[in-house]
């Protein structure tokens, strides 16, 4: 595990098309994903503002998983942030997301935040099975709450954990 370096951002964005294409539909898929000119901008960026952080999985050279983690901009709630997720097709099931999971709760205590959450489509029974296992609890679900490119609106589970400063 390590933070990502704005040189990762072509395979960020290769991984991020790869698991966006995948037909179970984990992520949304549409070409809003960032292309690699503005990867390498954000992930530059992050070094200079303490309110985000990309982390990588990497095993033998080569990155297996992201996750990206940004603190809510909302000054009431800068004690929140949220995360999002993916690891390779070909990686899945070997700790790589619970791995990731860490950093980011280590992250959050480095960032004064203290509380981590996400969105989850109510279908990826793989995420929310791994969210369950790490202490996420559902906070509510949001209907309709995505726009596929499409048109069509997906429902999402919004869940979240605690973390000790
Ligand atoms: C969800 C995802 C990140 C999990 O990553 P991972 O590296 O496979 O997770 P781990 O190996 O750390 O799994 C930890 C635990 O999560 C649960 N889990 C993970 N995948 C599961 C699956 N397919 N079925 C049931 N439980 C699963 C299990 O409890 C697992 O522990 P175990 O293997 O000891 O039983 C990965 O499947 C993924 O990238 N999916 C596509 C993108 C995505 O859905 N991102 C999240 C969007 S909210």
């Amino acid at each position: 595990m390590r933070a990502a370096e704005p040189g990762d951002a072509a395979v960020l964005v290769a991984l991020a098309g790869d698991v966006t294409g995948e037909p179970e539909g984990w992520l949304l898929t549409d070409s809003a994903w960032r292309s690699v000119a503005d990867e390498r901008r954000y992930l530059r960026a992050l070094r200079r503002h303490p309110h985000g952080a990309v982390f990588v999985a990497e095993i033998d050279g080569v990155v297996v998983g992201r996750l990206s983690v940004s603190r809510d901009p909302h000054p009431a709630s800068g004690h929140v942030a949220d995360i999002g997720l993916m690891v390779a097709r070909g990686q899945r099931r070997t700790g790589v997301g619970t791995a990731l999971m860490r950093a980011a709760e280590e992250w959050a205590r480095t960032a004064r935040v203290t509380k981590l959450e996400l969105h989850v489509f109510p279908h990826n029974t793989p995420a929310i099975a791994l969210y369950e296992k790490l202490g996420y609890a559902r906070e509510g679900h949001r209907r309709a709450h995505y726009r596929r490119p499409d048109g069509s609106l997906l429902d999402a589970v919004l869940m979240a954990k605690f973390v000790a400063p």
